[in-house]
Formats: structure tokens, sequence, C-alpha cells
């Protein structure tokens, strides 16, 4: 047995077997539904229900509550009838074929004091094409996995640089902090999610990154000044205080060496002898910006904070399809 799912503006139709989620329907049918944590937390694979009822096995995903009037989360939802869905997708040609690959570590490093890049060498018959700003699944061996924002940029397709916060108490980073060597091998599955930069754009970019939120921004970045796209960038980066700052020398030399990019450091708990800006991220975005109407913003880092933010970027005039985020969850397993 099986459901059809009608998008629109789009027109376009799938199918859905009986207890697969409306979300692994279309990714099997390369329809680009929008998506970020396939866990119903992050709120990204939101659509609205036009007609019919969705049905969530697991209950009710948490994101749903924020979700909006008629929200319907395609990454939980199965089905029992045809439905209608308002949701916009992506064109055939941003759909890229998932890959499953084995990858060597050749090169592990402590950013800082919580940090570790992890830098992994793909098979040498095998590329990854993705777009900046998206995220890959290690797969563990008990079948689980675990996702991370790619780190670099597109056209650098034969490695992929991960940054990886130590979650304490969390057995997977605790495996990678302590166990994980070079020359061991990682499975993975990529790419996914329709965090991207949206290269037909003109508007100037503000980007917002809580903590390691800062990995798939710098993939934007260097997205960009390879591309010489010349948008004007205001990138804020929060972190709590100076020593989470584990890129620092890097972004501001973005700023120092391209015109178009500025980079601002924002302090939640700030060190004594802190000389920058303070305070809440996003609250800085707008002290500098009350109003965002010609901007285009893309956020990504804790859920709590991508809420406040957008929340508060939407009050001071942000049109909402010009938002791009990426609230990632830590695993705490
Ligand atoms: S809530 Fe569905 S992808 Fe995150």
């Amino acid at each position: 047995v099986s459901y059809t799912v009608t998008l629109s503006p789009s027109g376009e139709q799938f199918k859905v077997n009986q207890q697969e989620t409306v979300l692994d329907a279309a990714l099997r049918q390369n329809i680009g539904l929008p998506y970020g944590c396939q866990g119903g937390a992050c709120g990204a694979c939101a659509a609205t229900l036009k007609t019919g009822q969705v049905q969530y096995e697991n209950g009710e995903p948490s994101a749903l509550a924020g979700a909006g009037d008629n929200a319907c989360l395609t990454c939980q939802a199965t089905l029992t009838e045809d439905i209608a869905l308002t949701v916009k997708t992506a064109s055939s040609d941003e759909v890229i074929e998932i890959q499953n690959l084995p990858c060597k570590v050749i090169e592990k490093t402590l950013l800082c004091h919580d940090v570790v890049k992890i830098t992994l060498k793909l098979p040498d018959d095998k590329r990854l094409p993705f777009k900046a700003g998206q995220y890959l699944n290690i797969i563990l061996e008990d079948k689980r996995t675990r996702a991370f924002s790619i780190a670099n940029a597109p056209h650098n397709d034969e490695l992929i640089e991960l940054h990886i916060r130590h979650v304490e108490g969390g057995s997977f980073t605790d495996v990678v902090f302590n166990d994980l060597n070079e020359k061991d091998i990682l499975r993975i599955e990529a790419p996914f999610g329709s965090f991207m930069f949206q290269d037909d754009s003109a508007n100037p970019v503000i980007m917002v990154a809580g903590g390691t939120g800062f990995a798939p921004l710098k993939a934007m970045v260097e997205h960009l000044i390879y591309t010489d796209i010349k948008n004007p960038v205001l990138f804020y980066w929060g972190v709590r205080s100076k020593r989470d700052l584990y890129h620092l020398e890097l972004a501001e030399q973005w700023a120092a060496e391209h015109d178009n990019i500025q980079f601002m450091a924002v302090l939640s708990e700030p060190d004594n002898d802190w000389q920058g800006r303070k305070g809440f991220v996003h609250e800085a975005v707008l002290k500098d910006y009350p109003n965002l109407s010609i901007f285009d913003i893309y956020m990504a880092g804790p859920p709590i904070m991508c809420q406040s933010a957008k929340k508060a970027f939407l009050a001071a005039d942000l049109t909402e399809s010009n938002l791009f985020s990426d609230p990632f969850e830590y695993s705490n397993d």
C-alpha cells in the first residue's frame, strides 16, 4: 500500500509506502524537500499540511510545537491517506546523490580545549559532490549515526574537514577525543541537509555562528571566496569566552584579505581582558542592524540560539524565506 503526496507550488507528486516517513520517501525518489536533523528536533523539514492527516508513530516530535499552524514535520510523519503539502522544494539539479563511503582519518588536531579537527580522505577513485553548508553522517559500528557539518568548501573535494566538540559524557565524542587515531577508517554517508548557500541572491549576507556552528559557515565563506561571490558578508561568531574561538586567526584573515567580509566575535561570558563585543550573538547583530529587511541570514548553532535569533530577526523585518538555519543538536550518547 502506498499514498500520494502532492506538493505545491511545484506540483510534484511522489508515493510514500506504509510506515515510511514522507522525507525518506522523498529522498528515495530524489524530491528536494528541505530537512536538517532527521530526528524531529530542528524543524527544518516543516511543511504546511493543506489536505489530509499525518501520523507520528514515535509521538509528537519536539519541533512540532514551534513549527506553526498545520505544520507537518516530514522527517517523522507517516501516512494512512493521500496528503497535499505546501513547501519550497530544491530544483532537481540541486539534489545530489547520497553516497556511503569509507574514509581514512589523515589528521586529528586539537583546535581548542574542547574542539578537535578531523580531516578525512576519500578513497582515491571517489569524490563527494556537496553544497557548502551540508553535513555528513558518521556510521557507527552498531549502525547508529552521528551528524557533523562539513567544514570545508566543495571545491576542495578530496578531503573532508569536521569540527567535533567534546560533549561531557558523550560516548561518541569520547571515542573521537580518546581513541580515534590517524589512519583509522570511518564510514560516512553524505551529503545531507538543505542548509546551503544561495548562489543566486544578490542580498548582503549576515552569518551567525554559535560554537562549532562555525563549521558550515566556514565552508560557505570559503565557497564565496573561491567562486568570487562579492555579496557583503557580516560574520558574527558567538561563543562563551576567548578560549572557544578556535579559528579566530582564520576568520580575521578573511576579513583582512577581502573587502566584502567583516568578522565580529561576540562573547557571552567575556574574559576580564576582552575588549570586543559582549552578550548574545543575535543581540549584537540587531544592535548593528535593527532593520534586517535587505539581508539574507545564515545561522548555525545550538537550537536554543537559532530559535531565539529567528524570533528576534523576524521581528526586525527579516523576510522569512531569506533566513536559512542549521540548528544542530549536541549528541549526548
Ligand atoms: S525536525 Fe525534521 S529534519 Fe529536523
